[in-house]
């Protein structure tokens, strides 16, 4: 009896802890992600512009698999059983971009296609007339191609024509979309003017993306500024830029941890830091490395161009929330490798391997808490690609890991995440790999033209997880 008295009552508490460890806090908003090139399809109707993604994959299949996003999933015609699929996944939010070239068709004010604002106000509403609310990311990739022609990012004067476009979004979706996310991914979509193989394919390394990553701060603080003065007092919503993370010491020594740190600040802080620092600009050991590298390179000027104290001062602060893409971890150890000049060779980071490690997603969640405080987190993507089929365990493994890791660090460390949405709601076109790297817990069935949609078993452990606002108790650690 006595024992009865004295253990139940540890029993029950231990239990109590852990559920309220594995439970989401109130107001903490679950969803799923897609990108507009990845899923709309439509490449050239109704008005839509050519962007560089679509002029990249129509002349450059050795580095696309050969699949296009001309019709991808069709999401332009079927965006309605897309909001279906959120919905029988208890989705609170999705995450979608808006393309340019369907909005700007030639990137400047002369066309304003009204077909593309009518796509997504369509999308929009439906989405909250389902109870879900939109999180749109501006610029996932898909610049009109006719500014490319004009040089792309690395051509600052784009950043004007970037805040127009922008204006039109606020304008016409502002009443009811109160997340936006400015760039997705910057260190990666950046690459374009680094190498000839991700879109647009300027192969200018160490140069070409620095003079991009410029471009690029100056045009998230614009935005930032422009909702900030002009529409956060009617419209209420939040601006934040996404980035991709994940960056461990393969070992334990001092040589690897100073090496993860240096990784960090090359693949993070270049664009984190001028804007979530106290004190701004790019971070020191880049400034550092970069100025060096150049100067011991013969060039009269550093490689990364210089802020001024005013624009400094403009870009810091520029955000509300953080967003976090994460897939894996990368183990990092000291040492120089990359062609000259790259911002890989910059770094003097050597990737050692990449694993699938929700330890590093909870370690990563806490630096990047550490060194931007006060700033809410959203997770804007996370998911497992494979070959496909429908009884995907392993997926469902990864995102009990992964969504364990995320509220351990929520609820255990107080690590301010606010959102997540999973990548991805269905099966998309990606990148390098075509349709044949499935990141869905739907189906898409790319051979049919009704691109039928169809739920993986993962889709059903989501809509538990996000019904139940917990992580199911056998998944617990
Ligand atoms: C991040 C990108 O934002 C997304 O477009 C891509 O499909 C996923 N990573 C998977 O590679």
């Amino acid at each position: 009896m006595w024992t009865l008295v004295i253990v139940l009552p540890a029993v029950l508490a231990t239990g109590w802890a852990q559920s309220a460890t594995y439970r989401f806090p109130d107001g903490f908003f679950l969803g799923a992600s897609t990108s507009a090139y990845q899923v709309e399809g439509a490449w050239n109707e109704d008005g839509k512009g050519e962007s560089i993604q679509d002029n990249f994959f129509h002349n450059h299949p050795e580095y696309t698999s050969g699949d296009t996003g001309d019709v991808a999933c069709d999401s332009y015609h079927k965006y309605k059983e897309d909001v279906q699929m959120l919905k029988d996944i208890n989705a609170d939010v999705y995450r979608f971009s808006i393309s340019w070239p369907r909005i700007l068709p030639t990137g400047d004010l002369d066309v304003i296609n009204q077909a593309g604002i009518d796509y997504y106000n369509n999308l929009i509403n439906e989405l909250l007339a389902n109870g879900i609310q939109p999180l749109v990311t501006i610029y996932h990739w898909d610049m009109p191609q006719s500014l490319q022609y004009l040089g792309g990012w690395p051509n600052e004067l784009i950043v004007d024509y970037f805040v127009e476009h922008a204006r039109i979004l606020f304008e016409n979706f502002g009443d009811r979309v109160k997340w936006w996310t400015t760039f997705n991914e910057p260190a990666v979509f950046l690459r374009g003017y680094a190498s000839a193989n991700i879109a647009p394919g300027q192969n200018a390394s160490g140069i070409g993306d620095y003079l991009a990553t410029h471009a690029m701060l100056k045009a998230h603080a614009r935005l930032w500024h422009l909702y900030d003065e002009q529409y956060r007092a009617t419209q209420n919503g939040s601006v934040g830029i996404t980035f991709s993370f994940g960056l461990e010491p393969l070992t334990n020594s001092t040589e690897d941890a100073e090496a993860a740190e240096r990784a960090r600040q090359f693949d993070m802080g270049i664009y984190a830091h001028p804007i979530y620092s106290a004190e701004g600009d790019y971070p020191t050991v880049v400034r550092e490395r970069v100025d060096a590298n150049s100067a011991a390179e013969g060039r009269p000027r550093s490689r990364l161009p210089s802020f001024t104290q005013e624009e400094v001062q403009y870009i810091r602060g520029s955000a509300d929330f953080i967003g976090v893409n994460h897939y894996q971890t990368d183990y990092v150890t000291s040492g120089v490798t990359g062609i000259s000049p790259s911002k890989t060779r910059d770094s003097g980071v050597i990737t050692s391997v990449s694993r699938i490690d929700s330890s590093g997603f909870r370690r990563s969640l806490n630096w990047i808490a550490n060194e931007y405080p006060g700033y809410p987190i959203i997770i804007t993507e996370n998911g497992l690609k494979d070959l496909g089929g429908r009884n995907d365990v392993t997926r469902i493994n990864y995102f009990a890991d992964f969504l364990g890791a995320l509220l351990e660090a929520v609820n255990l460390d107080g690590v301010p995440v606010i959102g997540y949405t999973l990548w991805s709601l269905m099966d998309v076109l990606e990148w390098d790999s075509g349709f044949t790297a499935k990141f869905g817990v739907y189906e898409v069935d790319f051979s049919s033209p009704n691109r039928t949609r169809t739920p993986k078993d993962s889709a059903a452990f989501i809509a538990e997880v996000y019904g139940s606002r917990q992580l199911p108790e056998q998944y617990r650690l």
